[in-house]
């Protein structure tokens, strides 16, 4: 089992004491951190199984961040199961669990300097959830500094974290934290995990009824159908799968876009004409009963 540390202080030593440990004769290891809002599942454990394969030290933190939630009552039911939590990280490796209290994150209450995503936190969810991604980047700097090895062991130790594809728009900004802001970490993406039918895996899921969870399904459908026209070498243009989405029960469509993978900025002109050729990325939101989610697909085309 994982060893669950609730204090920055006692992550630290920990982490320094295990990184010593795994130090080879050349005086390096590595450390990888999978930053979690808990209520684990098997997307979850991807990201630590990853961050297991290629790391000696392997901390997860299990923080639900205040900040980063518009709406109250979301992050009143936000599942908290952190002893369910400990076991499925350790199942895929996990050496610590870091579940601070909210005193120990923000001290002084809600901090008064942000980090602000910028333009990239405007759009998509940004829209939908304003302060969202400001929320989120502020807490992920603090748990970026929090993972960071001391300085006794900073010089020989490889420092990544990773993060899932599934929140592409997170996983935009914060690769735009490390590069602008200069961050010493290396951002490791790990590809979505799905359910045996398609739906992308999130916590939030068991608020689906199974009727809804049924109708939800439509939206995986929708981004593969994207996909088979771009192998069929036909133009990415959205309206059949937008028309499939929009036939389904119940489901409320935000957002259907095909976008930039890096700048997120909307590619529709130049891939709804002829053949697509290049990078894309699909993203899609829907409201389902009373649950958002969200799902995209990476398309390449050559
Ligand atoms: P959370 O929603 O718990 O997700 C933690 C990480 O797991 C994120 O990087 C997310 O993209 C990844 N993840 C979730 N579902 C996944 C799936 N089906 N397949 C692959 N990866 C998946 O994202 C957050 O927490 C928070 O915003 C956080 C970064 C921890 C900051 O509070």
């Amino acid at each position: 089992h994982p060893r669950v540390v609730t204090t920055v202080a006692e992550l630290q030593v920990a982490a320094r004491a295990l990184l010593e440990a795994a130090a080879g004769d050349d005086g390096t290891a590595s450390l990888g951190l999978v930053p979690t809002m808990g209520a684990l599942h098997e997307g979850h454990g991807r990201l630590i199984a990853q961050a297991r394969a290629e790391n000696d030290v392997v901390v997860v933190s299990d923080f639900v961040n205040p900040l980063q939630f518009n709406d109250p009552a979301d992050y009143e039911r936000y599942p908290r199961v952190l002893d369910d939590d400990v076991a499925l990280a350790g199942q895929h490796g996990a050496d610590l669990v870091f579940a601070p209290a909210e005193s120990e994150v923000y001290p002084d209450g809600p901090p008064r300097v942000l980090l602000s995503a910028g333009t990239l936190g405007e759009k998509f969810e940004g829209a939908a959830r304003p302060g969202h991604f400001d929320g989120m980047l502020t807490v992920v700097a603090k748990l970026l500094h929090y993972g960071q090895p001391d300085a006794s062991t900073r010089a020989s130790t490889r420092y990544r974290a990773y993060f899932g594809q599934k929140d592409a728009q997170q996983l935009a900004i914060v690769r735009r934290l490390v590069r602008d802001l200069g961050y010493p970490v290396e951002i490791r993406a790990v590809p979505i995990v799905r359910s045996a039918r398609g739906l992308a895996l999130s916590s939030r899921n068991q608020f689906l009824s199974e009727e809804q969870a049924e109708a939800a399904l439509v939206l995986s459908r929708a981004l593969f159908l994207m996909q088979e026209r771009a192998a069929a070498r036909e133009p990415l243009r959205p309206d059949d799968a937008v028309a499939l989405v929009r036939s389904a029960p119940g489901v409320d469509l935000d957002y259907f876009e095909v976008v930039d993978p890096a700048t997120l900025e909307p590619m529709a002109q130049n891939c709804a004409e002829s053949p697509f050729v290049g990078d894309a990325l699909v993203l899609v939101a829907a409201t389902v009963g009373s649950v958002r989610l969200i799902d995209n697909l990476p398309i390449t085309a050559g």
